[in-house]
């Protein structure tokens, strides 16, 4: 694969408890279960990328106590050359509860993904070349600079808007190529007459806001609508057992952005993606529910699809 993909991206520790519903306000509830796993929307999506067989940059900063989130990118073929670890703050966590429908209530600590500083948006650059894409997250601190730093190179961007948090009315997605966002993100960005309206329009008002964007709007289980320069496009999704919906996004997200670098139409490599997110949710997790390249193959195989850049077709 020629081109690479430049993540300047968030990691976090992320504490997984079971709960048997979630808990509300004034409740103690006792987790059927707890773990710890590597995760962060950044990190998710580098290790997806690699898994889908893109030559993956993950730029940001971990804490001291990070070294288990660079070995998990390491291992997976992912360079860290650009993650730095910063020596007075802990690396970004995050508490998720899992309910036994496999649904999850996350939240997170920033921690040493809110200390990107000029040095990782240098790095980023220097990493761009022609044919490249940047991939951004809403999890670290200056995304405005953040959002400018491609221009230039060559390189596209893509930015999933995830998770909002009240910043985004101060972003300029100007230059943005591709915009991932859910159904609660895609209404942080449209005035309150659109946001009341269906996904398909809401992806279609963003496009038309933003011509030389690409949209792609998120929905679950529903699958997604894609909002692109010549037509609007829905897919629906793979009927899976959910056990755990943490990181699907991610998933998809990361399989998306390499098979677009690896040339495949904007269709297929949704499809593909869309089996990548299917398989996240069967498995626990966040990092370690990212499925394989082979597996993500088998099920485009037995739902009888094929994708160009599929490993059941290349
Ligand atoms: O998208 C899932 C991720 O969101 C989790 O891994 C957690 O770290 C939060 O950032």
């Amino acid at each position: 694969m020629p081109f690479k993909l430049v993540n300047l991206g968030s990691a976090c520790i992320d504490q997984v408890y079971r709960v048997p519903a979630f808990v509300t306000g004034g409740e103690t509830v006792a987790s059927l279960s707890h773990d710890t796993f590597p995760g962060g929307k950044g990190l998710n999506q580098s290790l997806a990328a690699a898994r889908a067989g893109a030559a993956v940059h993950h730029v940001g900063c971990v804490g001291p106590d990070g070294e288990p989130l660079r070995a998990v990118l390491r291992s997976a073929g992912v360079s860290v050359d650009g993650l730095r670890t910063v020596p007075d703050r802990p690396s970004g966590h995050a508490m998720i509860q899992v309910n036994e429908q496999g649904g999850n209530a996350i939240v997170i600590a920033g921690g040493a993904n809110r200390c990107i500083s000029d040095r990782e948006r240098s790095c980023a650059r220097r990493l761009l070349a022609p044919g490249d894409w940047l991939l951004l997250q809403n999890e670290i601190n200056d995304l405005p600079a953040a959002l400018e730093l491609a221009a230039g190179t060559g390189a596209k961007v893509a930015f999933n808007l995830a998770p909002v948090d009240g910043r985004e009315a101060d972003y300029d997605l100007a230059g943005v190529d591709l915009l991932i966002v859910n159904e609660i993100e895609s209404r942080a960005l449209v005035p309150g007459p659109v946001a009341a309206s269906d996904d398909g329009t809401v992806a279609r008002w963003l496009a038309d806001a933003y011509p030389d964007m690409e949209v792609v709007l998120t929905r679950g289980a529903l699958g997604l609508v894609h909002a692109g320069p010549d037509e609007d496009r829905m897919l629906g999704a793979f009927p899976v057992q959910a056990v755990d919906e943490t990181a699907a996004g991610d998933a998809f997200i990361g399989y998306l952005l390499a098979a677009l670098l690896d040339g495949v139409g904007m269709n297929e490599a949704l499809l593909l993606a869309s089996a990548a997110g299917a398989l996240a949710v069967t498995a626990p997790g966040a990092a370690s529910s990212i499925p394989t390249r082979k597996a993500v193959g088998m099920l485009l195989e037995t739902s009888g699809q094929t994708v160009r850049g599929s490993p059941v077709s290349s």
